[in-house]
């Protein structure tokens, strides 16, 4: 009984999974660069060469001609177009010159160019989750031969030629040299749903939400990540209202990736325990000395309770998820938790609490990029609320100290939040991107990233 509602309440959780938080656009211009160093890579060309040199069975010499050798293989052009709905139209043109010797002991040459073409359907692999290129349909056709052979020989030694090899036996070696160079681009998917860490505190997976889509100037794949804590649990993202969008002054054929604020909340409220902070250093930066007697100008009450300068210990505890928002150029991190400010006994003794605030305030985020990961550095925006839980000095007006614990966030506490958010966010790991030379936007409940090739 427990195992079926189990898997009910697994299924209602997958339903709810729908709605993607993050948005990769692929444009041209990756994608481009990702097949030529595909092809870089594969060595393609030496290996259509040597594929091209070999003796095939079925293929018939060309009568009165000996001794017949692929010379070379043209450098191949490659030419990209998105199809609509289906993903990459791919067109390799390149040639190859062989060369023989004629019945007479003349050198002879044949020099056919053609093109290779194919769909590259993107898919989601059905084992790994992951986005996949599969082509298909793929064809061979003859752009041009040239030879050096007597024009009087040409027709019939060329037809056979052409139809002997040219087209029983080039898309046979030439159609895998497509496969063959998008296993390449396949394989830099490969890290994309692996978990990356967030320091100590847990990680994050980004899982496809469905197969991406193609239109005529993009791919774009969706993600649903996983915020996983390090004990297991999975952070719910907060429901954002409307799904993301890409802004509308993206550039045709250029790529962005999206992150929305809910995902990036998510990815905080990992670093939540990590904003606790107990500060007991009696010098921070240009603040007066944080001791009882500085507190006394704010509030005369602790006079009265120390009449010697004693040291002051600051508590802050943040007992509600951080909060990202963002609005068009701005994103703010709101926290909430409490503020207790103790006076620092003597060895041995425990301190002794002032005070106890609540209090609600705003950090203005900057974001960066440093080492593929998202930089966040914040400073104070405003100190929203403060108020009074409990005091052991009796009761005192806490707005009085507005200004006091806004310079001690301001100086002690946002330089420690800084500290913690240097571990950065982790972006999607796919076809090696480097995101360092990325353009950062802020935008209506996201943060878009323009993605730059080195
Ligand atoms: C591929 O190799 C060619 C020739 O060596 C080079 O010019 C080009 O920059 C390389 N492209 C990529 C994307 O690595
Ligand atoms: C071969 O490919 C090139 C480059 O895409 C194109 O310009 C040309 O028209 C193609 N030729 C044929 C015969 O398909």
């Amino acid at each position: 009984m427990l195992q079926i509602l189990c898997l009910a309440l697994c299924g209602l959780l997958t339903c709810t999974r729908g709605e993607p938080r993050a948005l990769l656009r692929l444009g041209m211009d990756i994608m481009n660069h990702e097949v030529q160093s595909a092809m870089n890579e594969s060595h393609i060309l030496e290996k259509m060469a040597a594929e091209a040199g070999k003796k095939r069975p079925g293929v018939k010499p060309i009568k009165g001609i000996t001794d017949m050798k692929v010379k070379d293989v043209q450098l191949p052009v490659i030419t990209l177009s998105f199809t609509p709905g289906a993903g990459i139209f791919q067109c390799v043109s390149t040639g190859m010159t062989i060369t023989g010797k004629s019945f007479m002991g003349k050198n002879m040459e044949i020099i056919v160019v053609f093109n290779i073409t194919a769909t590259n359907r993107i898919l989601q692999d059905e084992e790994t989750g992951l986005p996949t290129f599969k082509s298909e349909g793929c064809e061979v056709i003859l752009v041009s031969v040239k030879t050096n052979l007597p024009s009087n020989m040409m027709p019939n030694v060329i037809n056979k030629f052409l139809d002997s090899t040219l087209h029983k036996v080039l898309p046979g070696l030439m159609c895998p040299a497509i496969d063959a160079v998008l296993v390449y681009v396949n394989r830099k998917w490969a890290n994309l749903n692996t978990p990356i860490p967030i320091g100590q505190m847990g990680t994050v997976k980004y899982i496809l939400t469905s197969i991406p889509t193609t239109t005529a100037s993009y791919i774009q794949v969706d993600f649903s990540p996983v915020v996983q804590q390090q004990e297991g649990n999975a952070i719910q993202l907060a429901d954002a209202g409307e799904a993301p969008e890409f802004p509308e002054y993206c550039v045709e054929g250029s790529s962005q990736l999206l992150l929305s604020a809910a995902f990036l909340t998510a990815e905080l409220a990992l670093l939540q325990k990590s904003l606790d902070f107990n500060i007991q250093d009696t010098t921070v930066g240009e603040l007066p000395p944080q001791t009882t007697e500085t507190l006394s100008g704010f509030i005369p009450e602790v006079a009265k309770a120390y009449r010697k300068p004693t040291p002051l210990v600051t508590q802050i505890r943040i007992n509600k998820p951080p909060k990202v928002t963002m609005k068009t150029g701005k994103s703010l991190l709101r926290l909430r938790g409490t503020l207790e400010m103790f006076s620092a006994q003597q060895q041995g003794e425990a301190p002794v609490s002032l005070f106890l605030l609540k209090v609600h305030f705003n950090l203005k985020i900057q974001y960066s990029v440093r080492e593929n990961r998202l930089q966040m550095t914040t400073s104070l925006e405003r100190l929203l609320s403060l108020s009074r839980k409990s005091s052991s000095i009796g009761t005192f007006d806490e707005k009085k100290l507005t200004g006091f614990i806004t310079d001690f966030l301001r100086e002690a506490y946002i330089p420690a939040v800084n500290d913690v958010l240097r571990v950065g966010l982790p972006l999607p790991d796919f076809l090696d991107m480097n995101y360092n030379l990325a353009e950062l936007n802020i935008v209506e409940n996201a943060l878009v990233m323009d993605l730059k090739l080195d």
